[in-house]
């Protein structure tokens, strides 16, 4: 604020009173309004001004100040019009502070906007003290100050604005000659306007608070929670982060189960961690030593699964060139993990009760039973007792294989665990793209809260993988848009159905699925997971096409740096 010349450097009184002026017990002269004739009162156009003063305050309140006094100057006829704020050294407003500021003046005065004065060089302290409005004649012959601001005030008229009692400023009017003097009228106008200006300090003071508010936000926003050095692990194994109690119970479910041979049904959404909890159970299993075969129900052809699952003899059908050994015989001793086990076909579902009754099964194209030593776990992200219901799965399988049910629950169920994975799954990232990140921005973090996950952990994955590539600095922070646009409980589209179909079109079913996933491949540049990846682009989980690209012997490296022309169509 440019502040006013101190009192030590006004000129000296006497050399500077104009001749002709009041005696100085004359300057403050309040009953001379009562004597004079006054005007008769304009209640319209006070109204009016009113009015417009309060949707002034509504549409622009930075400046209200401003308009305020151009009403007082228009009203009440005079030649400058201004506003006091009694302000501490840092110009904020407060009613012990020992300093007016002008925040708006208008008229002969105008070009003193933003100056201001000592609280004791000027009439204000007086009005404010003295809580009332009040008239002055040459007051610059008591606050010399006012000597050297031109034109020199004749007349002025004060009046007081308090909050809670307290006073924090004055409203004024002044005149510079004599050409028209205050009356009671103007008094009346003043204390009415002097009660707009409170309101309109109140409401500055509420949005100035408000602007405090929000920027202290988004100071906080802006702040970046340190990511450990080390994920401090609390399960209870190491490749499942998480320490919710939701993930704990199903922890000790699987170190439970993981011991024994018992068929174990894995239930949950899709991305929740099905696989990791069948590979985590086979680890700690006696068999953990021998095969863990997965097999993914719902990439292998209807007519193509048994073949798959129990092997064929040489000749069985066309294109059986040679005696091949199914999954079963190749997890033997092991453990055979059923994945999406929901998506077989009714045919394939009696055979597979067979083994799972028996341990016991033919190849295509053979009538001797093979015996196989082997664990079987299974995943679903159906609801098989709908499925049951629905007539679409064989209800006694569904007793044969949920012998021992886990539930993997979705991630917006366990939201204690995401920053926990979010540590995790930077660390994971940033050392694949050789990156340093410290740090995760507090609003990304909220945001991550926020969310619901339709996706689970295999979304969560996603985002982080893309922040991750996108950050610059060392703090991680992801954009809101990513996180929208999904609805929850949403399910992943199928690329293309293999149930029902007829044996006549596997061919052209698996020449369409390579072509779909080459095109797919190649336009990610083999790039299968993330949210610019093949998986993403298809729609489906990035483990199926892992395991469709496995079984259709595609090699994704080759689509690495194709030209726009190699692509195939
Ligand atoms: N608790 C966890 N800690 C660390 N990574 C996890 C966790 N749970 C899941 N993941 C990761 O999330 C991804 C998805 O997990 P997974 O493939 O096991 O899910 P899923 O339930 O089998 O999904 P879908 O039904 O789609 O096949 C995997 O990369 C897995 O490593
Ligand atoms: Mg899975």
């Amino acid at each position: 604020m440019a502040r006013s010349a101190t009192p030590r450097n006004d000129p000296p009184l006497e050399t500077s009173i104009p001749a002709g002026t009041a005696p100085l017990e004359s300057i403050p002269c309040s009953e001379d309004l009562q004597c004079r004739p006054s005007r008769p009162p304009d209640h319209e156009k006070e109204n009016r001004a009113l009015v417009e003063l309060v949707s002034a305050l509504a549409d622009s309140p930075t400046t209200i100040f401003q308009t305020l006094v151009e009403t007082i100057q228009d009203i009440t006829q005079s030649d400058t019009a201004g506003l006091s704020l009694l302000t501490r050294d840092d110009n904020t407003p407060d009613p012990s502070g020992k300093w007016f500021y002008w925040p708006a003046i208008t008229g002969m005065w105008k070009s003193r906007i933003g100056g201001g004065t000592g609280r004791d060089s000027t009439p204000c302290g007086v009005v404010i003290d003295q809580n009332r409005s009040l008239l002055f004649r040459h007051f610059q012959r008591c606050y010399p100050f006012f000597l050297t601001v031109t034109p020199a005030p004749e007349e002025a008229l004060l009046a007081p604005f308090h909050i809670a009692g307290k006073g924090v400023g004055t409203i004024w009017a002044v005149m510079h000659s004599d050409r028209r003097k205050f009356d009671a009228e103007d008094d009346r106008v003043m204390n009415s306007l002097g009660k707009f200006a409170s309101s309109a300090f109140q409401a500055l003071k509420h949005i100035g608070d408000l602007k405090i508010q929000v920027a202290e936000r988004e100071k906080a926003e802006a702040e970046n929670v340190a990511l450990l050095e080390e994920i401090n692990q609390a399960s209870v194994f190491e490749e499942i982060i998480g320490s919710s109690g939701t993930l704990r119970k199903v922890l000790l479910e699987v170190a439970k189960v993981a011991p024994t041979d018992s068929t174990v049904l894995i239930m949950g959404e899709t991305g929740t961690g099905k696989e990791l909890v069948a590979r985590a159970i086979h680890k700690r299993s006696k068999r953990s030593g021998r095969a863990f075969i997965r097999v993914n129900c719902a990439a292998i052809p209807a007519s193509l699964i048994a073949s798959e699952l129990f092997g064929h003899e040489k000749g069985a059908f066309t294109g059986a060139l040679q005696r091949r050994a199914g999954h079963f015989e190749a997890a033997n001793g092991g453990t055979i993990f059923l994945d999406e086990i929901g998506e077989l076909s009714l045919e394939t579902q009696i055979s597979l009760l067979r083994v799972l009754q028996e341990r016991e099964f033919q190849r295509v194209g053979s009538s001797q039973p093979v015996s196989v030593d082997l664990r079987v776990l299974a995943a679903t992200n159906r609801d098989l007792d709908a499925a049951v219901a629905a007539g679409t799965f064989r209800q006694d399988l569904l007793y044969r294989l949920n012998v021992f049910p886990i539930c993997v629950p979705p991630l917006r169920a366990r939201k204690n665990d995401i920053p926990l994975l979010v540590q995790y799954l930077v660390e994971q990232f940033a050392r694949e793209n050789g990156k340093r990140i410290t740090e995760i921005q507090k609003k990304t973090l909220s945001l991550f809260q926020a969310y619901d996950w339709p996706g689970n952990i295999r979304e969560l994955q996603n985002v982080i993988e893309r922040a991750v590539i996108l950050c610059d600095g060392n703090a991680l922070s992801v954009d809101e848009s990513w996180l929208q646009g999904r609805s929850n409980n949403q399910q992943p589209r199928p690329m293309l159905s293999p149930v029902g179909m007829l044996a006549d079109d596997r061919k052209d079913f698996v020449h369409r699925e390579r072509k779909t996933i080459e095109g797919a491949l190649a336009a990610c540049e083999g790039r299968v997971s993330g949210p610019h990846g093949a998986a993403a682009k298809l729609g489906i989980p990035r483990q199926t096409l892992d395991s469709k690209i496995q079984n259709l012997d595609i090699d994704k490296r080759r689509f690495k740096s194709l030209s726009p022309t190699q692509r195939p169509a």
